[in-house]
């Protein structure tokens, strides 16, 4: 089967570095962090698409028990050496494999390496990591389609990226019995995927 997703995977794994030096100290997701910790019960974190770690490791240094889950063997080496107090596990995103509940889900900049159907599949696996009332935070790239798209942080390499408006994926949040507590954009960086993003905090109902 066509796998779009492994182009992102071996793309991130040719550019950690550079995407290191570009945004391994960006904590312009702070304010939405800071709220989404705020919103939670307990202190059990699932980080799905951690990256670098450095957005997982902000969550720890706030009293809260986080664990990272990425595909990208090279992604993952640059979080687990920067970060060695934290618990990284290599995991594909469609097939988690733990066994406990969790009273907040991150999923920074991550949902959109899948396609619209593997998100519709992967929802309920996430409402059912969560607690209940847990919380799940999202933030991703503003558009609209599937497209194969050149890497930002180099032009020879591609990655496959899903677009959401605000109106779509909030519905499918909704149809996966998620409610919403607010969304709103973020202004993107200039060369980055999408010059506006989509912050969603919602609820496991
Ligand atoms: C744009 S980065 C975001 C990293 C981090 N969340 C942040 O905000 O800095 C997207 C991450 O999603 C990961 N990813 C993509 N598809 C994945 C999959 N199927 N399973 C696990 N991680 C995946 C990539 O390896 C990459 O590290």
């Amino acid at each position: 089967m066509d796998d779009k997703n492994k182009l992102a995977i071996d793309t991130y794994n040719l550019i950690a570095s550079e995407y290191d030096n570009e945004f391994g100290t960006d904590y312009s997701d702070a304010p939405y962090i800071d709220k989404f910790l705020e919103s939670l019960n307990g202190k059990e974190i699932l980080d799905i698409g951690c990256g670098l770690g450095n957005l997982t490791n902000y969550m720890n240094e706030h009293g809260f028990n986080v664990i990272g889950i990425d595909l990208s063997d090279e992604m993952l080496k640059i979080a687990k050496s920067k970060y060695k107090h934290i618990t990284f596990k290599k995991m594909d995103m469609r097939e988690i494999n733990i066994d406990k509940q969790f009273d907040g889900i991150s999923l920074l900049y991550s949902l959109f390496h899948l396609t619209k159907m593997e998100v519709e599949i992967v929802l309920p696996k996430y409402y059912n990591l969560l607690k209940e009332n847990g919380k799940m935070l999202v933030i991703l790239q503003d558009g609209d389609g599937e497209k194969v798209v050149k890497a930002p942080l180099n032009k020879n390499l591609s990655m496959f990226v899903n677009y959401y408006n605000l109106e779509e994926i909030t519905n499918i949040l909704k149809k996966h019995n998620f409610n919403i507590i607010y969304s709103t954009y973020k202004k993107g960086t200039e060369g980055s995927l999408s010059n506006k993003k989509i912050v969603i905090l919602c609820e496991k109902l």
